[in-house]
């Protein structure tokens, strides 16, 4: 995919989306390599790569850095970034500025959390031309507020909250809404009555597509074992074998031969 538009379009002809977060040059190359959908330079970054407990470190500089490095090595494909904690509660204002960094850095549309009073600044944001993903469930950026990494919209009146709060982030404008962690059959009774599509991660198959963060499906973090995950590559054993082969012919002297010398 090029734009977010692409994805209406494959929603209605029924082609699953599929997307994965990507942070970084080198791996951004690699997707581009690939059928991959969609890249979201997400603020999982704060975890992934610089090792924080929760997404809430992650701020408007880390993000541009990661989405300038992320476009380079994936100029053509559709790259949507995570406005970090706080970036949109800030004023409105405040949050258009951060939308200004993140675009100009390569964006072509941000993804935000959550709804309640932030649908007004979001129908603003798509007003200005900026399309916006929304994002429900379990949203990393309250997990102080949930307490803890659980299943969201479990029960008839958590399902009815986040439904209604799906329907506000469809009517705001909307291109595309994120589940993160919530039942399958509420994901799929979403899928149902939204007309734009939806994007699961734990929430099922029935969704519109899928995303997952690209150092779990790739086996990098292999501590990490949430329950919807699967891993398709065992990826930190692999990486771990070439490393210890390299410090083996650097310690042996196999490395570097003759013909990797320079006469
Ligand atoms: O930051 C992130 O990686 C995300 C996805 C997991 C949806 O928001």
């Amino acid at each position: 995919m090029r734009n977010p538009t692409d994805m209406a379009a494959a929603r209605a002809d029924g082609r699953p989306i599929s997307m994965v977060t990507c942070y970084d040059t080198w791996s951004a190359r690699i997707i581009a390599a690939t059928d991959i959908d969609c890249i979201l330079v997400g603020d999982s970054v704060a975890m992934v790569m610089h090792g924080h407990d929760t997404t809430i470190p992650a701020d408007v500089d880390m993000m541009r850095l990661h989405v300038a490095a992320a476009r380079r090595g994936a100029p053509e494909r559709l790259l949507i970034a995570d406005m970090p904690f706080l970036a949109h509660r800030k004023g409105q204002r405040a949050a258009m500025e951060a939308v200004d960094v993140l675009m100009k850095a390569g964006a072509q549309g941000v993804k935000i959390e959550g709804a309640g009073d932030t649908v007004d600044l979001i129908r603003h944001i798509v007003g200005s031309g900026v399309p916006v993903m929304g994002h429900l469930g379990l949203t990393p950026q309250s997990i102080h507020a949930f307490g803890g990494y659980r299943v969201q919209g479990r029960g008839e009146e958590a399902a009815a909250a986040i439904r209604a709060e799906a329907l506000r982030l469809q009517g705001a404008g909307c291109f595309a809404l994120v589940l993160e962690v919530v039942p399958a059959a509420l994901a799929a009774e979403l899928t149902e009555v939204l007309d734009i599509p939806t994007i699961g991660i734990g929430a099922g198959p029935h969704t519109s597509g899928q995303v997952l963060v690209l150092q779990d499906l790739l086996g990098m973090q292999p501590e990490f074992k949430p329950h919807f995950l699967r891993t398709f590559l065992d990826g930190f054993e692999l990486l771990r074998e070439a490393l210890d082969r390299y410090d083996e012919a650097v310690k042996s002297g196999a490395y570097p031969s003759d013909e990797e010398s320079y006469r």
